[in-house]
C-alpha cells in the first residue's frame, strides 16, 4: 500500500520501530491534552476556496532567517531520533539537505555534531539545551562553530522535563530499565535490530566523552537527569547569544508576555512551541496563540511555529496566520521510523504535494502571498 499521507507513515513506523522508541516519538506529558490540542486545532480553521484564478507556475521557496528554503518547513531538534532507526539523525540531515529544508540537530541526539557535519555538505542547525555545566554548554558552542552550523536553536521551555506517562510505563526513564520485555519489543523488530547492530553509535553522541565525567551509558544517564538548568534566565539568553554570534532562534514561547522579552534580546526568530505537547499538558496549542504572538511582536521579529503539522493544510494555514517558517517533529520521526532516508524525502515530499495544490485551490501561486485572506473569518476560526 502507498503512503499517502503522514498518517501512513505513522503506522509503518509503529509496526517497524521498538513500542518504547516508537511511544517515546508518539507521546505528550501527562493526559496528553495539548499534545492532541496541537493537531485538532489545525482543523478548525477553515479556507476559503477559491475558482478561476490563475494557478499556473507556482513557488514555495522561501526564506527562514534569511536562509533559502525550498518550502517553509524545517525538520525539528529531536532527541534519541537514532533510535527510531540506526545513524537517524545522518539520514534525517541527508534528507533534509537534498530537499532544501533546514535540518536542526538536537542536543539529545545519538549521532554528533560531528557525524552529522560529516555526511552532509551544507550547513546545519544546531539545537541546545543550556545545562548546568556551562563549561560544557561553551565546548557544545565552539563544536557547533567548527562544523559551520548555520543558526543555533536555543529552547527555553525545558528548564524541568514534563512527565511523559508512556516513558515511564515503559521504563524509558533515566537510568533506563532493561527487562525481558524490551528485548522482546526489540527482537521482534529484527529488520531495526540489524541495523542497529551495525552502526558504531550508542548514547548520546554529543555528550558522552564531551561531558565531565560521562564516558558510558551509565554515567550518562545520571548526567543527563540532573542537567537541565531550573534557574536558566533571559542573561542567559543575551550570554549564549554574544558566545555564539551567528543567528539565533528561540524556541519554546507560547505567550505574549515572553514573546516580547524574545524580541528584545535581538535573535533572529522566535518559534511559537510547547515542545510538541511534551512539557505543560494543559497549555493552548501552538497555532492556537499563533495570532496573538504575531500581533504582538510581528513587527520587531520573525516568527516560526511547531507542534501538531500534520499536513500541506496546516502548513498553509500557519503561514497564513503569520508564521514565517514551520516545523516538523513527529512527521519525520515516523517518516525516519518507516523507512530510514527513503521515509523522511517521502514525509517531506507529501506534505509539499499537499502545500503545493492546497495554495493553489485557495487560489494563489506564491506562498510569499499567502496571508489572512485566505481564511475564512466566519469558519471557526482561532483565537
Ligand atoms: C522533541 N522535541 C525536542 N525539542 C528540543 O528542543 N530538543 C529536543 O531534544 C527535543 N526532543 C524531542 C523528541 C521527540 C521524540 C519529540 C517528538 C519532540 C520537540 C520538538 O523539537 C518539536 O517542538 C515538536 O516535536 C513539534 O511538534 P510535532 O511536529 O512533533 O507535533
Amino acid at each position: 500500500m502507498p503512503s499517502l499521507e503522514i498518517s501512513d507513515l505513522k503506522a509503518l513506523a509503529k509496526r517497524r520501530v521498538p513500542k518504547m522508541f516508537f511511544d517515546y516519538a508518539d507521546s505528550g506529558a501527562w493526559t496528553e491534552g495539548t499534545y492532541r490540542a496541537n493537531e485538532a486545532d489545525y482543523h478548525k480553521i477553515k479556507l476559503r476556496q477559491r475558482v478561476l484564478v490563475d494557478m499556473t507556475n507556482r513557488s514555495l521557496a522561501s526564506t527562514m532567517i534569511g536562509q533559502k528554503v525550498s518550502m517553509p518547513v524545517a525538520l525539528s531538534p529531536t532527541g534519541l531520533t537514532g533510535m527510531q532507526h540506526a545513524d537517524g539523525e545522518m539520514l534525517a540531515a541527508q534528507a533534509a539537505e537534498e530537499f532544501g529544508v533546514p535540518f536542526t540537530l538536537s542536543t539529545m541526539s545519538i549521532c554528533s555534531i560531528e557525524d552529522v557535519a560529516s555526511v552532509t555538505t551544507k550547513p546545519f542547525w544546531f539545537q541546545l539545551y543550556v545545562m548546568k555545566d556551562r563549561d560544557f554548554v561553551r565546548n557544545l558552542i565552539e563544536r557547533a562553530k567548527a562544523a559551520k552550523c548555520s543558526a543555533l536553536v536555543l529552547t527555553l521551555d525545558l528548564q524541568i522535563l514534563g512527565q511523559r506517562h508512556k516513558d515511564l510505563r515503559n521504563g524509558l526513564s533515566a537510568p533506563p530499565k532493561f527487562t525481558p520485555k524490551h528485548i522482546w519489543q526489540m527482537a521482534t523488530r529484527p529488520g531495526w535490530c540489524l541495523k542497529m547492530m551495525k552502526t558504531q553509535r550508542r548514547g548520546f553522541g554529543n555528550i558522552v566523552g564531551h561531558a565531565k565525567n560521562v564516558s558510558d551509558l551509565s554515567s550518562l544517564s545520571a548526567w543527563t537527569a540532573e542537567q537541565f538548568d531550573p534557574k536558566l534566565s533571559w542573561d542567559d539568553v543575551a550570554w549564549i547569544k554574544q558566545l555564539w554570534g551567528g543567528p539565533l532562534i528561540l524556541k519554546g514561547i507560547l505567550d505574549p508576555e515572553d514573546a516580547r522579552m524574545a524580541a528584545k534580546t535581538g535573535a533572529d526568530a522566535i518559534i511559537v512551541s510547547n515542545h510538541g505537547g511534551r512539557q505543560l499538558d494543559g497549555a493552548a496549542s501552538s497555532i492556537s496563540m499563533l495570532p496573538r504572538i504575531v500581533d504582538a511582536v510581528g513587527g520587531d521579529i520573525e516568527i516560526h511555529i511547531d507542534g501538531g503539522i500534520r499536513s500541506g493544510q496546516d502548513i498553509l494555514k500557519a503561514v497564513a496566520l503569520g508564521a514565517r517558517g514551520t516545523y516538523i517533529g513527529r512527521p519525520f520521526l515516523y517518516g525516519l521510523g518507516a523507512s530510514g532516508k527513503t521515509g523522511v524525502r517521502l514525509a517531506l515530499d507529501i506534505l509539499r504535494k499537499e502545500l503545493d495544490i492546497t495554495m493553489a485551490l485557495c487560489g494563489k501561486r506564491d506562498i510569499l502571498d499567502v496571508d489572512r485572506d485566505i481564511l475564512d473569518s466566519d469558519a471557526g476560526q482561532l483565537p
